[in-house]
């Protein structure tokens, strides 16, 4: 199974890349990345597994080798955990801080997601998954400048799902509660307790990965169950 990891260095997306290349002895990485020093460090935890690095440090500029990249790759899976915390309150949001919200949590999933779509368009086949949020299914204190942006990936998870199923391509979110990773550091607040594992979204990669071809799991809502959501 050939798989590839948008945002890879990322707290969840290294969970995932470790858990697959445990679960699965036959699996082909191609990880995605932007900071050098974390991938130096997920490249030494996979060392002896099949896993190839690609930079998308300026991923719009570099279209064409990151298409050639996909297609040579032969994918069987795209699954993106890219993204970004910004929270403030709606009196507090900032456009500056609105863009960069947009690109790392709609516009650069989007672009990646597409140009794997293309691939699996040609090849009759293939799975997107997207690590989404309970931000993308309700909106919460604080969350101005997230929550939108996730509902906007709803919505493109949607229409994927739809316009692609003719095609046999698969699309299916994971919509996690809160998770242990560093996106915390930037939250207003955090619960002391009952914060879920970067692993427990893993797992849930996984379980869709294993889906057999007559089942389909297109939503997969994780919450923090011990949480009361205000
Ligand atoms: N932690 C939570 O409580 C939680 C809950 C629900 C959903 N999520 C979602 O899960 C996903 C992964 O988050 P995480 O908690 O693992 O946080 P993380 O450790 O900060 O990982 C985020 C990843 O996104 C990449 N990224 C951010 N902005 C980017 C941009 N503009 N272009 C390209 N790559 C970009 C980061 O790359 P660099 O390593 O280069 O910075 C990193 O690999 C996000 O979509 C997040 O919204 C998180």
């Amino acid at each position: 199974m050939n798989i590839i990891i948008a945002g890879a260095t990322g707290d969840i997306g290294t969970a995932i890349s470790l858990f697959i290349s445990r679960k699965h002895p036959d699996a082909n990485l191609l990880l995605l990345f932007r900071d050098e020093a974390r991938k130096q460090i997920l490249k030494k935890q996979l060392e002896g597994q099949n896993a190839q690095f690609l930079p998308i440090t300026d991923p719009f500029a570099n279209e064409e080798i990151i298409l050639h990249a996909f297609s040579s790759f032969t994918p069987h899976a795209f699954i993106n955990a890219i993204g970004d915390g910004f929270y403030a309150k709606v009196e507090d949001a900032k456009l500056g801080l609105m863009d960069a919200s947009y690109e790392a949590n709609f516009k650069v999933p989007f672009y990646l997601s597409q140009l794997a779509y293309k691939i699996f368009l040609k090849q009759k086949n293939g799975h997107i998954i997207f690590i989404n949020s309970v931000s993308g299914l309700e909106g919460f204190p604080y969350g101005a400048l997230y929550c939108p942006f996730k509902f906007a990936l709803k919505g493109l998870a949607d229409v994927m799902y739809k316009e692609g199923k003719r095609y046999g391509i698969r699309v299916s979110s994971i919509y996690p509660g809160i998770v242990k990773t560093r996106l915390l550091n930037k939250m207003p607040f955090v619960p002391k307790k009952g914060i879920l594992r970067p692993e427990e979204v893993a797992r849930a990669v996984d379980y869709l990965l294993r889906l057999p071809p007559e089942a389909e799991v297109k939503d997969l809502v994780l919450k923090n169950c011990t949480l009361t959501w205000r």
